[in-house]
C-alpha cells in the first residue's frame, strides 16, 4: 500500500504538529499489538495521510489472526491532507477485501481535542463518547499555554497538561475499553520532569505498559524541533495493574534495524516509591551498568545539607535592571554562556547577554550572596557530549557581594548560601562523569535538565565527594581523567 506523503507547508506544519511517520516505523508500531477482538474498533487521532491505519491493516492482512472486521475512526484537522487520507483509506478497504476482512472507516475533518473533550465532559447529558478496542497514534506535538483553547477544552474533560501530544494520549486512553490497546509514538519528554507529572500519574494509573521502544540514533528522530527530542514508542493496555515485567527495546530507526531487546522488572522502569513517577528506560547495556553504580549510592542532596534551584533571574522580567557591562551599583549576572570549561569566565564583553544586574531593593530577592556554587546548564546543545554540564563558580575569581544566576542554569547551594569548596569540586567531578550522564539518559530523552531531575539523583556521601575533590588537581581534566577518578573513589568507598 502506498501512502501519499503530502503534508502541510512548513509554517502550517509547525502549527499542526504535522510530522508523518515513516513506513518502517509505522509497520513496527503495528506489529506491537497483542491479540485483537474479531471486530476491531480502531482510533487513529491526528491521522495525517493515514500511515498508521495503513500499517495496522497491512499487519492484520498478513498475520490473519482472526480479525474479521475493522471499523476505523480517523480524526484529521488539516484540509490539505484529506485527499491523501481518503485515498489511503480506500486502499485499506481494497487490501482488506482481498484478505476477507471488512473495513469501514469514518474520517472526521475536525479537532479531536475539542470534540472528544466535549463528549467526555458532557457525560450523562448527551450521547456517550465512542469507545475503541485499539488506538494507534502519532499525535501532534506543540506546547499549549495555560489560556489556549486546547487547554480549556482539555480541562473540561479533567485533563491538565502542557503539550498537545499528552492531551491527545490522555483523551485516547479515556476512550479505550478495558483491555483496549494503545500503540503510540511520542516525544520522550513525558518520562521525567515536573510539567508531565500529572500526565505520568494518569498514564501509569490507567494503562498497563507492556513495551517501550527508543531510537538510539538522533538522526532517527523525525520531529524537527529546536530542542532535541528523542521519540519513544509504547504499547499499553487499558487496565490498572502494571505487568511484573516489561520489554524494553531500541533500534537505530533504520529499516529492520533492531539493536537490542531486554525484559526487566517493571519496578526498574518506574520505582514503586518514586512520587514523581519518572519512567526509566535502560535501553543500552551501559545504562544498566550505570544504574548498578548509582544504586550503590545512598546519599541525597538533602542528607548532604544541599539543595538545587533554578537561577532566579528571569531576564525579560527584570529588563530595566540589566546592564551589558558591569558598572557602579551592579553585580555579576551569570548565564550559561559564562561557563568556561570547569569554571566561570566573567565578564564576557563579547557575549550577547548582559553581564550585570543592578543590586537594589527591587532586584535583591532574585540575587544570592556570593560564595562557591556548583552550576549546571539547564539546556545543552545537540553537539554537547553530555546532558549534564557542570562548572564551579569561584568568588575568588569574580569578586562581588551578591550574584545573579540566570534562569537557564541550576545552582547547588547550602540553604541559599555557597558551598564548602571541596564539596562543590567533588560534585563537579561526579556530575560531569560519564556514569551519571548514562544514568540520566535512562529517564531523560531530551536536552533539558530540570532541578527536579538533579534533586532526585542519588549522590556519593560527603567523604567520597571530598575524596573526589582531593583527586581534582585542576578543574580542567579530560573526560577520561574525570571518569577514572570518579570510578576509583566510588569503588574505594564500597
Ligand atoms: C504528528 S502528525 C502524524 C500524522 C500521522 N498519524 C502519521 O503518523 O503519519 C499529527 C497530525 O495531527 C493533525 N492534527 C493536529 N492537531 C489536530 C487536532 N486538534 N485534531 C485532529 N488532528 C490534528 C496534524 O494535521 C497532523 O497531520
Amino acid at each position: 500500500m502506498s501512502i501519499a506523503a503530502i503534508s502541510a507547508p512548513r509554517q502550517r506544519q509547525g502549527e499542526l504538529g504535522q510530522f508523518l511517520t515513516p513506513v518502517p516505523v509505522a509497520a513496527f508500531m503495528a506489529s506491537l499489538f497483542g491479540p485483537l477482538p474479531e471486530v476491531v474498533r480502531l482510533l487513529d487521532a491526528g491521522a495525517g495521510a493515514g500511515a498508521l491505519t495503513a500499517a495496522f491493516v497491512s499487519r492484520l492482512c498478513k498475520k490473519k489472526d482472526g480479525v474479521r472486521a475493522v471499523e476505523a475512526t480517523l480524526y484529521e484537522l488539516d484540509p490539505l491532507i484529506q485527499d491523501a487520507l481518503s485515498g489511503t483509506m480506500q486502499d485499506c478497504q481494497r487490501v482488506c477485501a482481498q484478505a476477507g476482512i471488512r473495513f469501514d472507516f469514518a474520517i472526521h475533518p475536525s479537532d479531536f481535542i475539542r470534540e472528544m473533550s466535549a463528549r467526555l465532559a458532557e457525560g450523562l447529558f448527551s450521547a456517550p463518547p465512542p469507545t475503541f478496542d485499539a488506538a494507534i497514534a502519532n499525535p501532534p506535538y506543540r506546547k499549549i499555554s495555560m489560556d489556549s483553547p486546547e487547554r480549556r477544552h482539555l480541562r473540561c474533560a479533567g485533563v491538565e497538561t502542557s503539550n498537545l501530544y499528552t492531551g491527545f494520549i490522555a483523551l485516547i486512553r479515556r476512550l479505550l475499553v478495558p483491555g483496549g490497546q494503545l500503540v503510540g509514538i511520542t516525544p520522550r519528554s513525558f518520562c521525567n520532569g515536573p510539567y508531565f507529572r500529572n500526565f505520568r500519574e494518569d498514564f501509569l494509573r490507567n494503562l498497563e505498559v507492556h513495551r517501550l521502544h527508543v531510537f538510539e540514533s538522533r538522526e532517527a528522530a523525525f520531529r524537527d524541533d529546536s530542542v532535541l527530542q528523542e521519540n519513544i514508542i509504547f504499547h499499553a493496555v487499558s487496565g490498572r495493574k502494571q505487568p511484573r515485567e516489561i520489554v524494553i527495546s531500541s533500534s537505530s530507526g533504520e529499516k529492520g534495524n533492531m539493536v537490542a531487546e531486554v525484559v526487566i522488572p517493571f519496578s526498574e522502569v518506574v520505582h514503586p516509591l518514586d512520587t514523581e513517577k519518572f519512567i526509566h528506560i535502560p535501553s543500552a547495556p551501559v545504562h544498566a551498568a550505570a544504574k548498578k553504580t548509582m544504586d550503590r549510592l545512598h546519599s541525597s542532596l538533602a542528607s548532604l545539607g544541599l539543595s538545587v534551584s533554578t537561577g532566579r533571574v528571569v531576564d525579560f522580567r527584570l529588563k530595566s535592571a540589566l546592564r551589558w557591562e558591569p558598572e557602579m551599583g551592579t553585580v555579576p549576572l551569570v548565564y550559561p554562556c559564562h561557563f568556561n570549561g570547569g569554571t566561570v569566565r566573567w565578564p564576557k564583553p563579547e557575549a550577547r547577554k548582559p553581564n550585570a544586574i543592578l543590586s537594589n531593593d527591587e532586584t535583591r530577592p532574585w540575587l544570592v550572596r556570593s560564595g562557591v556554587y556548583l552550576l549546571t546548564k539547564r539546556f545543552t546543545s545537540k553537539e554537547e557530549r553530555r546532558r549534564l554540564v557542570a562548572c564551579v563558580f569561584d568568588p575568588e575569581s569574580v569578586e562581588a557581594e551578591w550574584l545573579g544566576f540566570e534562569n537557564h542554569l541550576n545552582y547547588f547551594h547550602a540553604n541559599g548560601h555557597g558551598l564548602d569548596r571541596n564539596l562543590a569540586v567533588g560534585l563537579f567531578a561526579f556530575l560531569n562523569s560519564t556514569v551519571v550522564d548514562q544514568y540520566f539518559r535512562r529517564f531523560s530523552g531530551h536536552t533539558q535538565v530540570n532541578a527536579t531531575d538533579l534533586r532526585k539523583l542519588a549522590y556519593p556521601d560527603r567523604r567520597t565527594l571530598q575524596a573526589m575533590a582531593a583527586e581534582m588537581k585542576t578543574l580542567d581534566l579530560s573526560q577520561h581523567e574525570i571518569d577514572e577518578l570518579v570510578e576509583k573513589c566510588l569503588h574505594a568507598r564500597q
